[in-house]
């Protein structure tokens, strides 16, 4: 695996590694990598011949009092996993080589994706993420990108954002990848103590138990949510959303067949974990 810090090394790099016209695969990510990370490494390689992971800690999208200081840093075991996976570059720039400068212009998701779920509780998040992927989107030039669905309104929003502006890139979504106990693997659960960590399925059994009520026609999807947020509360979490949203647009569903995503998110201590799964 190639190592690069600047974007002149990696570009130079990509025009190189492949004669004809390299299908470059890019797949972003923040490091500190677990089997999630990692099962879209392998996934990448199916879509095309160069795969491309980056690891690159966006203070951007990160609001103040957030984690972006604590967040853990772990580069050679990083680079170890990516090596083993088979990826052929890892592009690791330091803050001044993807911000020289103060970052001027953004790119801004539209209210309708950002001002709800996650959106809600951070605001910026989502700018700062879909300013950044851009960047590395010019970076790489891919033609295919990776992305988890465990961040599911991410996903969406970098759906959008290509779309809305003619990026000749196609989005691929990868599924969930879960501890045994049902636990989406995160980065942030290294941050939860052993009562915590025996805690945390919690918000993943809640989510099962929605979409088996609305397997079973249950369409009180208030009724669901208020119950699974009152679970969370009384077990210790504090709870920032559990909503039942049509999958198309993350909007609350208008029309009875339109199938759905169940999504969370709530603080254990000190850590805020998501989850969702598509019902
Ligand atoms: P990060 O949290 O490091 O995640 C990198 C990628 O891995 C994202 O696409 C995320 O959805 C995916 N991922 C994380 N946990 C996963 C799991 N348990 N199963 C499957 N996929 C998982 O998301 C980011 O970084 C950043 O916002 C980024 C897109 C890199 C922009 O800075």
């Amino acid at each position: 695996m190639h190592i690069h810090d600047t974007i002149a090394g990696l570009r130079a790099a990509l025009k190189v590694s492949h004669g004809g016209t390299p299908r470059i695969v890019l797949v972003p990510t923040m490091g500190n990598l677990h089997e999630g990370h990692i099962a879209l490494m392998r996934q990448a390689r199916e879509h095309g011949d160069t795969v491309v992971a980056t690891i690159f800690v966006n203070r951007l999208q990160f609001r103040p009092g957030e984690d972006f200081e604590k967040y853990p840093r772990t580069f050679q075991a990083d680079c170890d996993k990516l090596s083993a996976a088979g990826v052929d570059h890892l592009f690791a720039p330091d803050e001044a080589e993807m911000y020289p400068r103060p970052q001027g212009f953004h790119v801004v998701p539209p209210a309708e994706l950002d001002g709800t779920l996650d959106g809600e509780f951070r605001p910026g998040h989502f700018k700062g993420v879909a300013t950044v992927v851009m960047k590395l989107f010019q970076i790489a030039q891919p033609q295919v990108a990776l992305f988890g669905k465990k961040d599911y309104q991410q996903l969406m929003i970098i759906r959008n954002m290509v779309a809305d502006l003619n990026l000749p890139i196609a989005i691929v979504g990868g599924e969930t990848v879960r501890a045994e106990d049902g636990l989406a693997l995160s980065s942030r659960n290294g941050y939860l103590s052993a009562t915590e960590r025996a805690e945390a399925p919690r918000l993943n059994r809640l989510l099962r138990e929605i979409v088996a009520a609305l397997r079973t026609g249950n369409r009180d999807h208030a009724g669901l949510e208020n119950k699974a947020v009152a679970g969370l509360a009384s077990a210790g979490w504090q709870p920032d959303y559990v909503a039942i949203r049509a999958q198309v647009d993350l909007q609350r569903p208008t029309k009875d067949d339109a199938p759905l995503v169940v999504l969370a998110a709530a603080r254990l201590g000190s850590t805020r974990l998501i989850d969702n799964i598509e019902a």
